[in-house]
């Protein structure tokens, strides 16, 4: 198990650009690592996903899962899914406005608007294609998660700074 340190809004590694997991590294152990510390760090801070760039490795991997978190007691369970190199397609212009967090962004959660619905496409760590069209929070968490590929902190997209509003609860991660 390593639980390792999240990065926090103000570090510059949360807002530089990730670029591309090699093919060299599909399958090999260093990635298996680097997955396995994901897990463990989103499992020890209860979120509900974490990206590569937050715990300071720049590369394209995010994770992200629900299953039983009293965190989400109102959230559909999301299974454990890890993407490689994603590809997000939003389905329609229909935006969805609901709470956020970010264990990188602590002490503030708002209502961020979002594609309802998307399609992705990702490689699995086995180097398999995943290919999902989803909706609701589910669509929500990977949008969020692949954000921080892009150096983005949900804050970012907020339009009106009023929103912001400082609550001590969950965090997406
Ligand atoms: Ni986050």
């Amino acid at each position: 198990m390593a639980v390792r340190p999240v990065l926090e809004i103000g570090d510059p590694r949360l807002r530089q650009p990730s670029p591309a997991v090699p093919s060299s590294l599909i399958g090999s152990q260093e990635l298996e690592a680097l997955i396995t510390d994901l897990r463990d760090t989103m499992a020890a801070r209860h979120g509900a996903g974490l990206a590569a760039p937050q715990i300071g490795v720049p590369l394209r991997v995010v994770i992200f899962g629900i299953n039983g978190n009293p965190r989400y007691p109102e959230a559909a369970p999301i299974p454990e899914t890890i993407l490689i190199n994603p590809e997000l397609t939003p389905l329609g212009d229909e935006l969805d406005s609901d709470w956020e967090g970010c264990l990188s962004v602590p002490g503030l959660r708002a209502e961020v608007p979002r594609a309802r619905r998307l399609r992705y496409r990702a490689l699995s760590p086995a180097g398999l294609w995943i290919e999902r069209e989803v909706e609701g929070f589910h669509a929500r968490v990977v949008q969020h998660e692949c954000d921080h590929l892009d150096g983005v902190l949900f804050p970012d997209r907020l339009q009106d700074a009023s929103n912001k509003r400082a609550r001590t609860t969950r965090a997406i991660a």
